[in-house]
């Protein structure tokens, strides 16, 4: 049976634009989409669409538009930040991209990809690699994430280092805006100054000034030789000494370069089946390096054994593993990649995507680590990340058997302590996941002034009634 809070004529006329595919109203198909990966959030909805393609998007978008239905744009739901969850009024609908899921072209003069917002970012990834190009973004998340979550939220990952974030990467975009318009500026140019920048308004918006519909994304010469090690180190100090010597020798050939705290890996190698560190001891911590070229030649093993060598004989790096093979490759992988899902079956995490300058990250994690331990006797402080972008995940799981509801009633004092050394280094109190609706609270103390009034200036330009995708970025008035 279908439950709807839709008024009747705006549900008729969305089934005519959407079909009973793209129009899920049944609360055992719409709650799926109600509840973020995290399960942080519970909301509801009023219905979910799924259009097909930009134009049944720019209708539904139309209709709840004229009817004053807010809106929540959603691709893969794995959001860290509650950011594609709706609020608990059921009032909003969810508009989800999947069904916009067809790579349009790969253009091999240009070195661009035209795709779709649905198509997974592991599905672009294969369809780059099936003709000899990489797309160069990649995240743990990629085989649910989608291309508009990646560039709504201006993703970053594993190859930001080499590549930077998602931003870096659209050169053109298609977006719905908040009355149904559809804004092209899906060009494929490297140089074009013609006014604002409109696609990079859209990108890291987090949703909140419109759905992108398809974008041009650029794209690398697939890579001819790869070398991935990992590396048993002291701390963060030794790993970024570490990522120093790679980067005085060819910095271009840094593909990836990731930290994990011995505490993080501690639980990969408990929690993930298969997941089995290669190296003699256990470790403080760990280094995850990957060096790519598109040379077919051995330059990349040499440079790898150079550094790596004289980084062992210093003590810099006391082991360290080199992959044979693909498959070797692919198991050191995990051992990176896992680490969210195992800090999740470890319990409830408290966590802090943080970025410093990269000097600042050693005090970071010493005096974070100080302050948490203080507030929560027995937590398991469990940072790992982007150590190259100055980009760590300073993750705090729960002590061992506490009840999870009471360690998440101090996320906020948790926060807020690692924001305050934050601050006082120089940082970001969200390098790479967003806002959403975890972080808007904190968006007054960071961003607050000229930054968070023009921010709205925007908004209220762009979505005068607020519909599309409220209580996100921006904190409750
Ligand atoms: P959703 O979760 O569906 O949405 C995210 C936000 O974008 C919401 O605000 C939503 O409203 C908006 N949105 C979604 N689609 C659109 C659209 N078409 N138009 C406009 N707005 C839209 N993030 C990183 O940056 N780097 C990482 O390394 C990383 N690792 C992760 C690992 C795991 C295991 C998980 C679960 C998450 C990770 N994330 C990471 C966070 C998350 O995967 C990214 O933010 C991702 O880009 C979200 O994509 P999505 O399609 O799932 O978006
Ligand atoms: C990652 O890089 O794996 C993440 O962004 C995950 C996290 O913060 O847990
Ligand atoms: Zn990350």
């Amino acid at each position: 049976m279908s439950e709807t809070s839709l008024p009747q004529p705006l549900h008729d006329a969305l089934l005519d634009v959407l079909g009973a595919t793209g129009l899920l109203t049944d609360t055992t198909d719409t709650d799926p989409f109600c509840t973020d990966w995290r399960a942080l959030y519970h909301g509801r909805c009023a219905a979910v669409l799924r259009p097909a393609s930009t134009e049944e998007c720019a209708k539904a978008v139309a209709l709840c538009h004229a009817h004053g239905v807010p809106m929540v744009p959603q691709g893969g739901n794995t959001s860290m930040v509650g950011g594609a969850t709706p609020d608990t009024s059921g009032a909003a609908v969810v508009i989800s991209t999947t069904r916009m899921n067809r790579v349009h072209a790969i253009d091999h003069a240009d070195l661009t990809m035209t795709v779709e917002a649905g198509v997974t970012l592991k599905a672009a990834q294969d369809a780059a690699a099936a003709q000899g190009l990489l797309l160069p973004l990649s995240i743990s998340s990629e085989g649910s994430a989608d291309i508009g979550g990646v560039l709504a939220t201006n993703a970053g990952g594993n190859n930001t280092v080499r590549y930077g974030n998602a931003r870096e990467l659209a050169l053109g975009l298609e977006a719905v805006l908040p009355d149904g318009s559809v804004l092209d500026v899906m060009r494929k140019l490297r140089k074009d100054n013609t006014g604002y920048a409109l696609r990079q308004l859209l990108i890291g918006a987090e949703g909140t000034l419109g759905i992108i519909t398809r974008a041009v994304i650029q794209l690398q010469p697939a890579p001819r030789s790869r070398e991935t090690a990992l590396c048993a180190v002291g701390g963060a100090a030794q790993a970024l000494e570490l990522f120093a010597a790679f980067r005085k020798q060819d910095p271009s050939a840094i593909h990836a370069f990731e930290f994990m705290s011995g505490t993080s890996m501690g639980l990969v190698n408990t929690l993930i089946d298969g997941a089995t560190l290669p190296l003699e001891e256990p470790a403080p911590a760990y280094v995850l390096v990957e060096l790519a070229s598109p040379r077919a030649d051995d330059s990349l093993r040499t440079l790898m054994e150079t550094v790596l060598g004289e980084a062992l004989e210093s003590g810099l790096v006391t082991d360290a593993v080199l992959a044979e093979s693909e498959s070797q490759r692919q198991a050191l992988w995990v051992l990176r990649e896992e680490h969210a899902e195992a800090q999740k079956r470890a319990g409830a995490s408290v966590k802090n995507d943080v970025s410093v300058p990269l000097a600042a990250i050693p005090a970071l994690i010493a005096q974070a680590t100080e302050a948490c331990e203080a507030l929560v006797p027995g937590l398991r402080v469990a940072p790992f990340g982007h150590i190259g972008d100055g980009n760590i995940h300073f993750n705090l799981v729960q002590p061992e058997g506490a009840d999870p509801k009471a360690f998440l009633a101090q996320d906020h004092a948790i926060m807020d302590a690692v924001a305050d050394i934050v601050r006082g280094l120089g940082g970001s109190f969200s390098a790479e996941h967003g806002v959403g609706q975890l972080k808007a609270y904190m968006m007054p103390a960071w961003r607050g002034g000229a930054e968070l009034e023009t921010m709205r200036r925007i908004k209220a330009a762009i979505d005068p009634a607020n519909l599309m995708n409220p209580g996100k970025i921006f904190p409750a008035a």
